[in-house]
Order: C-alpha cells, then structure tokens, then sequence
C-alpha cells in the first residue's frame, strides 16, 4: 500500500489519480485550495483519505500541509505536483500579474513543494516524484508561450532532480498530457482581451481550443491508471507521454530537432577553440 500526495486534487487528472490509488487500497493526502472540495472523498475512504489545504501561491501551506500528511499516515510515497493552469495569451497581451501568476503556480510551487518534501524523502530512502507537465514543454503552440515555459522549466528542473536524488532512492518522473477531457479549457485556461493583431494566430489556435472541447481525445480516467502503474514500477520512466496527440507530437519534434541539428553543424560545430 502507497501513500500519495496529490496537489489539485479537486478536479480533472488530479481528482481522477486520487480515485484510482483509493480504490485500489493506497492512502491518499487531496490537497485542494478548497479542502471542502474534497469532503465527499473523505466521508468514503475516511481511513484512507485526508483532505488538505494547499494553495500553491501560499507558500506558508507547503509545510503545514506536508507535516499534516506526515500526522496522519507517516510516509508519503509518491508526490504529485498535479495543480496546474493554462494562460492563452500572446506574450505581447500578457501583464507581469499574469506572467508572474502563471510561473508561481505551474513551476515555482511545484518546486518549493519538491525541496520541502526532499528531506522526508531522504529520510525515508525512498519516494517518487511525478510532475504533470504538457506537450506544450517539449512541442508548443502559440499563444501558450508563459505555460509553456513554465512546464519546460518543471521538466528541466525534473531531469537535474533525477541525478540529484537517485543517490537517495528517489525517483523523478514528468508526466506529459496532450488535450484531456478534464474542465481545463472551460475551468483552467485563464483568457486575456485579444489585441486584434493576435487574431490569426493566438486567436486562431483560441478558437480550435473552444471547438475540441467537451471532446479531446485523452481520457483522463485511463490517464490515472496509467499514472498509477508508473507509481508501481520498478524502473519508471522520466517521461511518460500520455494519450496519440502527445505521441504523435513529440515524436514529429524529435525528428524536426534532429533535422534541423544536421542542417546547422556545419555553422555551429566548428565553434570550439581549435587547440
Ligand atoms: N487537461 C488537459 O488537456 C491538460 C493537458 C496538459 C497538461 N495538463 C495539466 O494537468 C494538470 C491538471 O489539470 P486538469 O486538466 O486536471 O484541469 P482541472 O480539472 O481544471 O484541474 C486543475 C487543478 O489545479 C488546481 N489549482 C489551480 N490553481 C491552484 C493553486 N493556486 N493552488 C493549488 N491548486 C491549484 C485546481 O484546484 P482548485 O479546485 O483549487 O481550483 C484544480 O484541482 C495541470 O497542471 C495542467 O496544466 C492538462
């Protein structure tokens, strides 16, 4: 049996993972801006499940929330930087409060929550680190340039972790969605007036988004067992894409990357001092 901690658990992947480690036996700490959120969770795995206030822009709540997991069940076996939110905004439409609100919840939280958490981790000689990032870190869209960043910086943050903490038994993974049907379109992806120079292009990707919702692709239930599995390994990946949008993504950037490497070195490479 593992013990979770899973940021924004209230709603979408971070709701549907709770579920999925409850039923299948494990304990779970939701943590919620809301803990109230989470009541109905509670009062069905009361033994098993604690709701938790966590609001990541308060970084006051990082330690009382990990010593309140800690109270309750002991040991925290896999922390899941879950919580999260998307800006649609061209960087030209996007204000410091915006920018900096963006980079505070989707990296800077996550990571004052993963050095908070470190010392337990290493004390215990084990524990697993999963991030939920977006194709938008590796294969970006326009208009998603701040979340982007954000998530490429987790995932950056996340690779140096891996050689950081494997010393201690500590795992790192980045968990990578494409669209999902959670409520992030409707819910998450915070809007800004659209200068109408953005039209044809922030504008238009805007517009794809609001038509595929309700319908994207991913499942989010089958994304929790899949989160759930890699939890189980014994080797899990630092990567896991989830769902064909990703895949299909990913893996046309790679080749992009590679080409675009070879059509390059012969300007780039020879740049080293010659002796
Ligand atoms: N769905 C997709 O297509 C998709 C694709 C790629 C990546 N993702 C990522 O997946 C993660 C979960 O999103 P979702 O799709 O499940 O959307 P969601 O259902 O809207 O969930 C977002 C969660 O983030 C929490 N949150 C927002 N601001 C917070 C803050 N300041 N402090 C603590 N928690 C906060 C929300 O909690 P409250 O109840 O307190 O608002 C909510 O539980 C996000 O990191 C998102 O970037 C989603």
């Amino acid at each position: 049996m593992k013990t979770w901690f899973i940021t924004g658990a209230s709603s979408g992947f971070g709701r549907h993972l709770a579920e999925a480690a409850l039923q299948h036996g494990d304990r779970v700490v939701l943590t919620a801006r809301q803990p109230g959120a989470l009541a109905d969770l509670v009062a069905l795995y009361p033994d098993h499940a604690v709701a938790v206030a966590l609001d990541l822009t308060i970084p006051t709540q990082i330690p009382t929330a990990l010593q309140q997991a800690q109270d309750k069940f002991g040991v925290i076996d896999v922390l899941v930087n879950n919580a999260g939110y998307g800006l649609l905004a061209a960087l030209e439409e996007t204000d410091d409060v915006r920018l900096a609100r963006n980079l505070e919840i989707n990296l800077i939280g996550p990571l004052r929550l993963i050095r908070a958490a470190i010392p337990l981790f290493r004390q215990q000689k084990h524990g697993h680190i999963i991030s939920i990032t977006a194709i938008a870190a590796f294969a970006n869209e326009v208009g998603f340039g701040v979340y982007g960043a954000a998530k490429a910086g987790l995932e950056a943050a996340s690779e140096s972790l891996v050689g950081e903490l494997a010393p201690f038994g500590i795992k790192v993974t980045v968990v990578v969605p494409g669209p999902f049907r959670t409520d992030f379109i409707k819910r998450s992806l915070e809007a800004v007036p659209r200068r109408p120079e953005y039209a044809g292009t922030v504008g238009k990707f805007d517009a794809l988004l609001q038509r595929i919702n309700g319908r994207q692709p991913g499942d989010p239930r089958k994304a929790a067992e899949a989160i759930y599995q890699i939890a189980g390994a014994e080797k899990p990946p630092f990567r896991l894409l989830l769902g064909k949008y990703a895949y299909d993504k990913f893996e046309k950037k790679l080749k992009a990357h590679a080409a675009e490497m070879e059509a390059w070195r012969a300007t780039g490479l020879p740049t080293d001092f010659t002796a």
